[in-house]
């Protein structure tokens, strides 16, 4: 129904990492624990882990990740390679098509090397059941031969850290989940601290802006880092050409408004599926996958990419019975709120 206008890739607040961001994201990641900025809950625990790792010799556990995408997953990995001292191998889920491919991989590892896996809960079946073995006695099964003569054999691997990141802990098989000695849940950013991560982005970049210049941009990244310097890019340019390339909290939400996203980071996507669920199903509930096909994605695009911020600012919420919009998000939209049967606020639906 509305498939033009979700054009998830070109969105200005896609969590999607693209080329653009590639570009200059490799000079903006921090390197080290101290210089990553937010997720204190996984940082102070990670340091602590590491350095007792480092002081007993010893490698570090295999570590899962999970959170929204944006949120530096892949940073975060190569901070613990970085401070481990070791190396870092970089793939991911849907890279690892066939068992020879994975095994590849993890004999090519050294002693305490990382092995970074994005998308884990995209492997496929039987590239999983080589990793149960590898991460658990650090060796390789593989069978060789056919039939009656296939015979198993046993390769020793060298002691490796494996970090699987994910959207979707859910996803996970059990057996892959418990296989993991740490869990760390990465949350969206506040606006104070995506402030602080713009303000230090800009200075690598040679970028003026000042507080409130740089506090617009972040309250309108979705508590997400890879909006954030996507969004002071854009800035910059207006700023070039208006403010002689300072950046002002003037300048900023002129220029987020020509780029239309509003104070609250949401970008005519997210209106529309709020304005779909309002104009369609009164508001809600409504069940994600008649959603998803009724704004032209998939569920997992919805409840990845969409959802998780509309839930963090109180716009959506998810009940039994399915989404619901919720009065503040009529109050945002403009349109007059009716409550009724629908009313999640008149808690009319069942918790
Ligand atoms: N750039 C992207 N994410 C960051 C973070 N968490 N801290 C500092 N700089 C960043």
């Amino acid at each position: 129904m509305f498939e033009e206008e979700f054009d998830l890739e070109n969105r200005i607040v896609s969590t999607s990492y693209t080329s653009e961001d590639a570009e200059t994201d490799t000079g903006l990641r921090p390197k080290t624990l101290s210089e990553y900025i937010g997720q204190e809950k996984a940082k102070e625990n990670l340091s602590v882990f590491i350095n007792a790792a480092k002081l007993r010799g010893e490698t570090l556990d295999h570590v899962l990740l999970y959170g929204p995408p944006g949120l530096g997953k892949t940073t975060l990995s190569s901070i613990i390679a970085t401070e481990m001292g070791v190396n870092i191998r970089i793939t991911s889920g849907p890279a690892i098509e066939k068992s020879g491919d994975l095994a590849a991989l993890l004999t090519n590892l050294s002693e305490g090397d990382v092995l970074f896996i994005d998308e884990i809960h995209r492997l496929n079946r039987a590239v999983e059941e080589i990793l149960y073995p590898a991460m658990e006695d650090y060796s390789l099964d593989i069978i060789i031969g056919k039939g009656p003569a296939a015979r198993s054999v046993r390769i020793p691997l060298a002691k490796f850290t494996l970090i699987g990141a994910t959207t979707r802990a859910g996803q996970l098989s059990t057996p892959l989940r418990d296989r993991f000695g740490v869990t760390f849940k990465l949350e969206l950013y506040t606006p104070e601290e995506l402030a602080l991560i713009v303000t230090r982005s800009a200075g690598i970049l040679g970028i003026e802006i000042d507080r409130d210049g740089a506090l617009e941009i972040a309250s309108r990244s979705r508590g997400t880092p890879r909006i954030a310097n996507r969004l002071l890019r854009r800035v910059r340019d207006f700023a070039q050409i208006d403010n002689e390339g300072r950046i002002t909290e003037r300048i900023a939400s002129y220029a987020l408004k020509k780029l239309e996203i509003d104070e609250l980071g949401l970008d005519n996507t997210d209106r529309r599926m709020l304005e779909a669920i309002i104009k369609y199903y009164g508001g809600g509930p409504v069940g994600l996958e008649t959603l998803a096909a009724t704004v032209g994605e998939e569920a997992v695009t919805l409840e990845d990419v969409y959802e998780p911020y509309l839930m963090q600012i109180g716009y959506l919420s998810r009940t039994p019975r399915g989404r619901c919009v919720t009065r503040a998000a009529y109050e945002h939209l403009g349109i007059p709120y009716s409550g009724g049967k629908n009313d999640i606020d008149g808690q009319e639906t069942l918790f």
